[in-house]
């Protein structure tokens, strides 16, 4: 089941490329949980062709992130050849070029979505890029830069022609940002008429939004960007659902916070202070939502200047959680107890 490419087996549900979020610890972690292949933040051409340490350290990766694609963004076709036969040599499994991207910064560039624009950059890039590498290349884009200027139709066919062997449709345009729904009829139309296999995107947050995307439109594949953020567990109850018929539940508070703190440990391993700091703060604002006075929980982590505090802080909630479970209701209750017991203030 799934996309397979050059004997490589992506799966159906793959771990879309996102900045700031799918670094290598994050990749792992989704990769464990059942993801069938995953991809790096967007890197830079320019970046890596000037070999910047932090672009580099952004397109490598681990032995047990495989499959992993490398995603490249940028404006000039030769840079991003060369970009991309640098990258090659760190062994991933397959290139993608990013022609989605919204941010002003990157568009400003002709890099991105903006390349949407102009069908022969488009073209050019693909081709200098399939060109350069002996593996396979993907393109991920959006539906076009707005309502008027409709291009995925034609973007997949010359992704075809070029070479390209998939193309991921996130169906919104660039003018739409994140607004709205994601148009999933427009992916029900490309499955239609593209000749490369069609990667779905765009609102699965539920195992059950992946089935209803692959039974609506056809596609082969999905891509999960912001429903696996905080929680990695989307694929592997994707991956039952669509194997047996049926969903587990979404998993305990504690499994949640046991998983957010083996990926707290990972990225401090991987980033040490500040950075390590930064990261586990971001990912802990989300596997904490939802959770039993979660607010005052992230306010306190938010607090901490030492992992370790933050780490003992979280074991402080579990226990008084386990306590609440047994039946011990003086530790839980109205807000104070609950910041006394989270804070210790
Ligand atoms: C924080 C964030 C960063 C993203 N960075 C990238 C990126 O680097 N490359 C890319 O192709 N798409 C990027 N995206 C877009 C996602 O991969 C995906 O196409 C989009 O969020 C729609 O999928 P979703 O509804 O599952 O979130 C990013 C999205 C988010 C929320």
């Amino acid at each position: 089941m799934g996309l397979v490419l050059d004997d490589i087996h992506l799966g159906t549900l793959l771990l879309s490329p996102m900045a700031g979020i799918t670094d290598s610890v994050f990749r792992r972690l989704s990769r464990r949980m059942g993801a069938g292949a995953v991809y790096t933040e967007f890197v830079s051409s320019d970046g890596v062709i000037r070999n910047n340490r932090r672009t580099l350290e952004m397109a490598s990766f681990r032995p047990e992130e495989h499959p992993v694609g490398v995603q490249l963004f940028g404006g000039d076709p030769e840079v991003l050849a060369n970009a991309a036969r640098q990258v090659w040599e760190l062994g991933p499994d397959l290139i993608d070029i990013n022609f989605g991207c919204p941010v002003r910064k990157v568009v400003k560039k002709t890099a991105g979505s903006a390349v949407l624009r102009d069908l022969g950059l488009y073209r050019e890039i693909i081709a200098s890029v399939v060109a350069a590498v002996p593996g396979p290349v993907t393109v991920k884009i959006r539906a076009g830069w707005d309502e008027e200027s409709l291009v995925f139709s034609e973007a997949a066919g010359i992704a075809a022609e070029e070479g390209v062997r998939a193309i991921t449709l996130h169906p919104r345009t660039r003018a739409q940002g994140y607004s709205g729904r994601a148009d999933w009829d427009r992916i029900t139309r490309l499955v239609e008429v593209s000749p490369i296999p069609v990667i779905g995107n765009g609102d699965l947050f539920e195992p059950e939004d992946v089935l209803r995307m692959m039974e609506e439109t056809g596609c082969r594949a999905v891509m999960i960007a912001r429903g696996a953020i905080g929680n990695p567990w989307i694929f592997s109850r994707t991956r039952t659902l669509l194997e047996e018929g049926i969903a587990p539940p979404p998993p305990l508070p504690v499994e949640r916070l046991e998983t957010a703190l083996l990926h707290a440990r990972l990225e401090m391993e991987s980033k040490g202070e500040p950075r390590g700091l930064r990261e586990v703060r971001k990912h802990m604002a989300y596997y904490t939502k939802g959770l039993w006075h979660g607010a005052k929980l992230r306010q306190a982590i938010f607090r901490l200047e030492q992992y370790a505090a933050i780490e003992s802080l979280i074991r402080d909630y579990l226990d008084a959680l386990s306590r609440f479970d047994a039946g011990e209701p003086s530790h839980f209750g109205p807000e104070e107890d609950a910041r006394e017991e989270l804070t210790g203030a």
